[in-house]
């Protein structure tokens, strides 16, 4: 009998403890690839992690967990554009700190998102309008059996709102690096509204300096309340089901994405009344927004968190006829699942 005894806690940002049966954090490709060789060989599936803040576990994890520290950044240039070559264990928000202290701009908007740099474009991370597919050349990947790399290009990468190639295929690949190019001619993006009063004497590093500050303001931390963000995508519906929702809930705010009406999800579960809704196990929809799920005192299990999840959804989709998409990935003991599925095959 094999023991799930290293505990995960301080791995995901929900905090949920549940084990793996063995956790190795790891700064160098071969011993990674030669580990999660040894592992597959013997049946274990295997999971790597860059901070964990992406995704809810709902049970023991019967197999490796790896944590992504292989780092390095490297820059090089054109007349025009800055290339930086960036190790997928490099923090996201280091690397930005980096490029504006290296007065390479760009990424300021991208401030404060949790994670590493390998998990960015698996969800193509996004905020304050801009996300890491204006500025992504290319994604290295590796099969860890045969240590094959493989260069996946821009437009290959099919990045989409909170979406990309990364999330369908190359499964069982490991993400080792991605190429990003940014402009040496800085235009400040200001298209989000809570960016526009700030158009006067704009620079990089207060665009960088207020996002960082309603950042804070608005998000929990994770370390006081678990969270991973967002825990539902903003959904976008056809313009017919927008039209008629419109026609009823006439405040109900929206924009136009390709004709398709892009909602926001944390007015949708509003409406619903869930705004600071807590469940008996302390599973609780954050009272600023609502968009994001807590483990409000720490002590809940995946499954708590998933129960809430499943609530909203039924709820939102019967009174809107809209149905949530998680943006966090759910995983149980071998692996990610697709949460509704999960709930009604374990009749919860
Ligand atoms: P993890 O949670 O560790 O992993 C996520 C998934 O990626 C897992 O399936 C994992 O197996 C896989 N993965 C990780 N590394 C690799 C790799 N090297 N190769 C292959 N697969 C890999 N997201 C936004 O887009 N915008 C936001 O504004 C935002 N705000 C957030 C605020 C908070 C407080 C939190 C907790 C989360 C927020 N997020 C946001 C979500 C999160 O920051 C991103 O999804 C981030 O990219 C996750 O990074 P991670 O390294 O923690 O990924
Ligand atoms: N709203 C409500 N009630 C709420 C929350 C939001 O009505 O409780 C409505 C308001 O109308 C508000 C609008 O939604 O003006 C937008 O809210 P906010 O600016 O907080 O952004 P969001 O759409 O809820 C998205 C991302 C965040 C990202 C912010 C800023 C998704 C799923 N979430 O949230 O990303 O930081 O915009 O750009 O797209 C994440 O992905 O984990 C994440 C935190």
């Amino acid at each position: 009998m094999i023991y799930c005894k290293y505990s995960l806690k301080k791995f995901n940002t929900f905090n949920i403890n549940i084990n793996a049966i063995k956790i190795v954090k790891i700064k160098d490709l071969e011993k990674l690839c030669n580990l999660w060789k040894k592992y597959k060989k013997q049946n274990f599936p295997c999971l790597i992690l860059g901070d964990g803040s992406n995704i809810l576990f709902l049970k023991n994890f019967y197999g490796l967990v790896i944590i992504n520290r292989i780092k390095g950044i490297y820059i090089s240039e054109s007349k025009k554009y800055w290339n930086l070559h960036v190790n997928s264990g490099e923090k996201w928000h280091d690397l930005v700190k980096f490029t504006i202290k290296h007065k390479i701009y760009g990424l300021e908007n991208l401030a404060l998102i949790p994670g590493r740099v390998g998990s960015a474009p698996i969800q193509n991370i996004g905020a304050y309008g801009s996300s890491i597919q204006n500025f992504c050349e290319y994604v290295d990947i590796i099969n860890p059996i045969n240590k094959k790399i493989k260069r996946i290009n821009k437009k290959k990468c099919n990045f989409k709102y909170r979406d990309s190639i990364f999330k369908y295929n190359y499964k069982n690949y490991v993400i080792i690096s991605i190429g990003l190019s940014l402009s040496k001619k800085w235009i400040p993006n200001l298209k989000y509204n809570d960016l526009k009063k700030l158009k006067y004497n704009i620079t990089p590093q207060k665009i960088f300096n207020y996002i960082c500050n309603i950042r804070k303001k608005k998000i929990p931390y994770p370390k006081i309340y678990g969270n991973a963000g967002s825990f539902f995508k903003n959904p976008i519906i056809s313009p017919i089901l927008g039209t008629k929702l419109l026609k009823i809930f006439s405040d109900m705010p929206f924009s136009l994405e390709k004709k398709k009406f892009k909602l926001s999800a944390g007015w949708l579960i509003d409406k619903c009344k869930f705004k600071g809704y807590i469940s008996s196990n302390g599973a609780m929809v954050y009272s600023k927004q609502s968009l994001i799920l807590l483990n409000r005192f720490n002590n809940s299990s995946g499954i708590d968190i998933l129960e809430l999840a499943i609530k909203i959804y039924y709820k939102v989709g019967k009174k809107f006829g809209v149905w949530l998409e998680p943006e966090v990935k759910i995983i149980d003991s071998h692996g990610e699942v697709n949460p509704y599925i999960f709930f009604k095959k374990n009749n919860i």
